[in-house]
């Protein structure tokens, strides 16, 4: 139920704390083992290759599921929206392992290269929160997210809840292959400060709705930009954005802008800004000042590290690697405030289902 809360979003925004230390208490012990299927590991240990399959903000989990796998577990990785990937199968490397992300586990689109995959006989895990869903059946193996029913439409728990399995996943995998990069990667710790960290800024809603009113009263249209990790992280930002505030939102790669995009910026647009990621910081900050020059109305959402005086928004300490559990939040609680102020119905946004079982 809703309890106090007026929305389920809202309501699975402030769990993100909690499903963290779920994930974490489920998958890891105190003694440092983890609670993962040995067969899962030696599956994926002969693969050359990792093949990401997703939907929508699935999806944007891989991405940011891609870079920690191979940073931790040092494995090429693929991420391919289902929809596409079923019909348009590129040349498979030669020893495939599939991950089909789903919050719901019934994706019609995924499903169909589930099919496809089974047919080849080639090894899957499906990561759900369903545990009995169609995906988690079909698939050879099945990890829980144990983000609890996610009941939105805009899914948000499930897809912190995505990064964080993956982030345990990578870890045993690299652990398993006895590398350096995994045991470096403490994820307990990280899952602690994932929590901490996604508290610090729930507890800050009332400055992010002002931000937003702020920002985004009016607007038609509104870009998140980043690099590296925040670009992946920028996609989802704007998803979250459009599908409940029917706002025009786009993410882009923040070095991509020159190249076209810039063009669109006129007085007061409103640009939001991710500076989490180390290597691509003082780019982010040049084009930053790009956009600015053109009149942008820049928010900018920084970790600590790289934060400057005027960042409107803080994110607490945690590994890059992993920051869009963090850093999501505050887009999540921007489009949840833009919804509201238009009379949205926010959980249940126009023209839009909570599990799609078409293709
Ligand atoms: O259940 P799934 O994770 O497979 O769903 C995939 C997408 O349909 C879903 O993430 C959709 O994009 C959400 N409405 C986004 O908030």
């Amino acid at each position: 139920s809703k309890g106090t809360y007026e929305h389920y979003m809202l309501k699975e925004i402030d769990e993100q704390p909690n499903v963290m230390r779920k994930i974490s208490q489920n998958y890891l012990n105190d003694d440092g083992s983890m609670n993962i299927e040995p067969a899962l590991l030696e599956e994926m240990k002969k693969a050359d290759r990792l093949y990401i399959v997703a939907a929508g903000t699935s999806y944007h989990a891989g991405l940011v599921g891609q870079n920690i796998f191979e940073q931790v577990a040092d494995v090429p990785v693929d991420v391919e929206l289902g929809s596409e990937f079923g019909y348009h199968m590129p040349k498979l490397s030669k020893h495939p392992f599939f991950i089909f992300l789903s919050q719901s586990g019934e994706t019609a689109d995924s499903r169909q290269v589930l099919v496809k995959v089974n047919e080849l006989k080639l090894p899957s895990l499906t990561m759900t929160n369903v545990p009995n869903s169609t995906l988690s059946r079909e698939a050879t193996f099945t990890m829980e997210l144990l983000a609890g029913p996610e009941i939105a439409v805009a899914s948000t728990k499930a897809y912190t809840a995505q990064i964080a399995v993956e982030a345990v996943l990578a870890k045993a995998l690299g652990m398993a292959k006895g590398l350096d990069d995994a045991k470096k990667f403490d994820v307990k710790k990280q899952l602690a400060l994932a929590a901490n960290g996604i508290q610090t800024i729930v507890d800050e809603k009332e400055t992010i709705k002002k931000l937003t009113a702020d920002f985004l009263t009016d607007q038609k249209d509104a870009f998140y930009i980043g690099r590296g990790i925040d670009y992946a992280l920028s996609l989802e930002a704007a998803l979250k954005l459009k599908e409940i505030s029917y706002i025009h939102a786009e993410g882009f790669a923040a070095g991509e802008l020159k190249h076209g995009t810039i063009a669109l910026i006129e007085q007061n647009t409103p640009v939001i800004a991710y500076v989490n990621d180390g290597v691509g910081a003082s780019h982010t900050r040049g084009n930053i000042q790009e956009v600015k020059a053109r009149g942008a109305h820049v928010l900018v959402i920084a970790s600590q590290k790289y934060a400057e005086a005027g960042d409107q928004i803080i994110i607490p300490e945690i590994d890059e690697l992993i920051s869009p559990i963090i850093s999501v939040v505050p887009a999540q609680l921007i489009a949840y405030y833009a919804s509201l102020a238009r009379g949205n119905d926010v959980d249940k946004p126009r023209n839009l289902a909570k599990s799609v079982t078409v293709e």
